[in-house]
């Protein structure tokens, strides 16, 4: 009979569970076995981390959030950090240790749940150590280039919504400018697709450095019209002129460092707000708040296409691949290409040329004449 094994790496994202039912549902259908890794590689590394998955098991999760098997953003097997005797970390490659943990369990496949980070493992397992790998692309962030959407990505914009939308009443009620900052990392497709559906008059990217001169002339605007209030998203990597991001801990860094834990520009903007536009200002991070819930039928739908699709080739035999959304179809595309590059909102697209003739502001002081 034939084994598989499944891990779900990185942060988590409404929907995971969703794959590892179809995984499991399907792979049963061709009568193979499915065995999870708990928290991404740790199964892998020991044995008694490793769960059994059946139809039984599985019954109910769809709809869940999180993921059943745990995840790590900590667990990378090529530079695990261990404990030595004398209780210092070090940092070890213990990928042979997967390996052959891997062959012994019979396995011939390992579908890998994750966003860039773990896909990046995932390829160099492929590469270096000759394991058959298929990738799932999962994120909120919906940054990976090769595919069109990742899960995860429209129940984390439903949320953000949502938020937006209750925020109005309360903004409006004190006269004030509410700014919301929203997870996203180095892509602003999170602010940008919850900022226009949720009626936002400001929103900040990553992909378009803010001046807050062009901030402070919408909310002078909007008073200008009757409007006292205003809603400003702000994606946690979104930056100013001088491109730097803001980091936990209000440290300033160098954009492109993709190790830095995004978080404090929603409080950096509104002070500068609260400053320069004389309102009364509030923020607010809407944080991990954007991972947790129930998917969205469009995140579950994609997630189970997703996981069927990973198990179809890995019947036929094509590893090293992602599956991948292109259109309304299913598709493979090399691990080595999904790693390559992370998408970013393109500045010409429909929805940047929407949330402009639409009067929302993306912060940057348009040339005279410009919309
Ligand atoms: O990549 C998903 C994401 O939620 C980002 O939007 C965010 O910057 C990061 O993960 C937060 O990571 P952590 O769970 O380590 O706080």
């Amino acid at each position: 009979m034939k084994r598989i094994v499944i891990s779900t790496g990185g942060g988590d994202a409404p929907g995971l569970n969703a794959v590892i039912y179809a995984v499991v549902r399907a792979a049963e259908s061709r009568d193979w076995e499915v065995y999870g890794s708990k928290s991404g590689y740790r199964g892998l590394l020991d044995p008694d981390e490793l769960v059994r998955l059946t139809a039984e098991e599985v019954k109910d999760i769809t709809p869940t959030g999180g993921t059943i098997l745990g995840s790590t953003n900590k667990g990378n097997p090529f530079a695990m950090p261990v404990e030595n005797l004398a209780g210092e970390i070090q940092i070890r490659d213990v990928s042979d240790r997967v390996m052959k943990n891997f062959e012994r369990m019979g396995f011939f496949c390992h579908i890998a749940v994750g966003g860039d980070g773990s896909l990046e493992i995932a390829h160099r397992f492929a590469e270096k150590k000759g394991m058959p790998v298929i990738g799932v692309p999962k994120t909120i962030d919906n940054d990976l280039e090769a595919t069109q959407l990742t899960f995860g990505f429209d129940t984390a914009v439903s949320t953000a919504t949502e938020a937006l939308d209750k925020l109005h009443s309360t903004a409006k009620s004190h006269d004030r400018v509410m700014v919301v900052e929203v997870m996203g990392r180095e892509a602003g497709w999170i602010a940008l697709n919850s900022g226009i559906s949720g009626g936002a008059d400001i929103i900040l990217l990553p992909e378009i450095p803010f001046e807050i001169k062009g901030i402070c002339d919408k909310i002078a605007e909007n008073e200008l019209h009757g409007k006292h209030y205003a809603i400003v998203v702000v994606a946690e990597g979104a930056k100013g002129k001088d491109n730097t991001v803001i980091c936990k801990g209000n440290d300033k860094k160098e954009v492109g460092r993709h190790e830095v834990l995004l978080g404090g520009i929603g409080e950096w903007v509104a002070d500068k707000i609260r400053t320069c536009a004389g309102k009364d200002t509030r923020s607010l991070v809407l944080g991990h708040l954007q991972r947790g819930g129930s998917p969205t039928t469009f995140d579950r739908l994609l997630a189970l296409r997703f996981g069927a699709a990973a198990v179809r080739l890995a019947e036929e035999g094509t590893f090293d691949h992602m599956v991948a959304l292109e259109g309304t179809s299913m598709t493979a595309v090399p691990l080595a290409r999904a790693i390559e590059k992370r998408k970013q909102v393109p500045l010409d697209c429909d929805k940047m040329k929407t949330a402009r003739e639409i009067g929302i502001c993306l912060g940057d002081i348009p040339e005279s004449g410009e919309k």
